[in-house]
């Protein structure tokens, strides 16, 4: 009886270990964390306002969970956006200014400063 249970207990835990393991795995390496909002300079708190303004309804910006688009914490302590792209201003900017895929372009929305802040902003995350 006790010899019928035990393994029986044994492959439950062996597969709550696993899937534990898996769930890790797909979370990857755990990335450094984002500046907090009280600590940002002037500038990066004006990317935050165009953030929250153009981009937040459709990007998560404390996580990397897909709202509309991809999640874009961490943006450029990855080594590459989600397309592939290396994740550099050129990249982020183009994306910015002509979309990709269902991204809208949104260059028409703001000016050169707010793009800079923007920017900033992003490097923050
Ligand atoms: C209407 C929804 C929407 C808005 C608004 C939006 N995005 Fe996106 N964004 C997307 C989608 C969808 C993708 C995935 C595009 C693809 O590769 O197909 C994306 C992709 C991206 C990428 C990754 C590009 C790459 O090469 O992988 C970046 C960076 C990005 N968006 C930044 C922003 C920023 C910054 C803003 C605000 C200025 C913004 N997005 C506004 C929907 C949106």
């Amino acid at each position: 009886m006790i010899g019928g249970r035990l393994p029986r207990r044994l492959s439950f835990l062996f597969l709550a270990l696993a899937s534990l393991v898996v769930i890790a795995a797909g979370c990857g390496p755990s990335l450094p964390p984002s500046k907090p909002l009280s600590q940002l300079t002037p500038l990066e708190a004006q990317g935050y306002q165009v953030f929250a303004t153009h981009c937040a309804e459709c990007h998560n910006a404390s996580s990397e969970k897909s709202l509309h688009g991809p999640g874009l914490q961490g943006l450029y302590k990855k080594k590459f956006l989600p397309s592939g792209a290396p994740a550099n201003d050129d990249r982020v900017t183009d994306a910015i200014r002509n979309g990709r895929g269902l991204m809208p372009a949104l260059g028409h929305t703001m000016d050169d400063a707010e793009l800079k802040a923007l920017l900033a902003y992003l490097h923050t995350l």
